[in-house]
């Protein structure tokens, strides 16, 4: 099993979506990304949670929660080491085609995720950067922007691009949120920048860096902070904690801090995944 479309496996040849539905016309829709180890999917309930923050703040109606679980764990079992994406689309408006929104949940390959990261800073001048915004939190299909300059980023010789409100202050990755140490503690952007509250980056505050005794600041940073920084770390469900390299042309060491984040990170998963499913 590989694709369930609205609960029904679907043959990956044949799953597809209206041209009609406006999550392909508009990027009307919402998604999540949950990491499944052996099969097991890793803080499930947190990303369905925030997916129905996502279709609300959209004004869609977020599908049966059980359900949902249940597709995600069946996924999950097939794929083994893999990614699980949730899409719900918005469906259509035509009045003389009916084209419903969809809930597909279907596992994916990892992908190469590059041993540690190079990241180029760009301004993202369509960001919120401010949780006031009612789309906050909102993990949308319309990742454009998004997308965009990580192939910006890459084609400058980088692996991704880290993103900057225009007056320089650091925000997040495309598909990342960043953290990094510096005077003996954990520094990160705050969540009032309008960043995605990362289920990793909870897990890495919250969990990780009390356990390897790290002090964590959240605030609003200038570039030059990562800049002067011991060590950093990209943080997402497939990235995991995974070190920084580089931030534009200045180099970012490689220490025993970032390694003892990602190994008490390791612990957690591997502690609520063992043995379940
Ligand atoms: C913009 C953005 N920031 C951060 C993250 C990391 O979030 P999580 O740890 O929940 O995967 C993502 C995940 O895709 C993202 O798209």
């Amino acid at each position: 099993m590989r694709v369930l479309i609205d609960g029904v496996e679907v043959p990956e040849a044949e799953a597809g979506v209206s041209v009609f539905d406006w999550g392909l016309q508009r990027g009307f829709g919402c998604f999540e990304v949950i990491r499944a180890y052996r099969g097991v999917p890793f803080r499930a309930a947190a990303h369905l949670e925030r997916l129905a923050g996502s279709a609300a703040a959209l004004g869609m109606a977020a599908p049966p929660r059980e359900a949902v679980e249940e597709w995600v764990r069946a996924v999950s079992r097939a794929g083994g080491d893999c990614q699980v994406r949730v899409l719900l689309t918005g469906g259509g408006r035509d009045p003389l085609v009916p084209a419903p929104g969809r809930v597909i949940v279907m596992w994916e390959p990892l992908p190469a995720v590059p041993e540690a990261l190079r990241l180029l800073p760009m301004e993202a001048p369509w960001h919120p950067a401010t949780d006031r915004s009612p789309f906050y939190a909102v993990k949308w299909l319309s990742y454009a922007a998004n997308m965009a300059s990580s192939d910006l980023a890459r084609r400058r010789g980088y692996d991704d691009a880290l993103l900057l409100t225009p007056d320089g202050r650091i925000l997040e990755g495309p598909t990342f949120a960043v953290a990094w140490l510096i005077e003996g503690r954990l520094e990160t952007p705050s969540l009032h920048l309008g960043i995605l509250p990362s289920i990793t980056r909870a897990v890495l505050l919250g969990e990780a860096a009390p356990r390897v005794g790290l002090a964590v600041a959240e605030g609003v940073f200038p570039l030059s902070r990562m800049l002067e920084a011991d060590e950093a770390v990209a943080l997402s469900t497939v990235k995991e904690v995974a070190p920084v390299a580089a931030v534009g042309d200045h180099p970012v060491a490689r220490g025993d801090k970032g390694g003892a984040l990602a190994a008490a990170f390791r612990e957690i998963v591997a502690a609520e995944t063992a043995g379940v499913g």
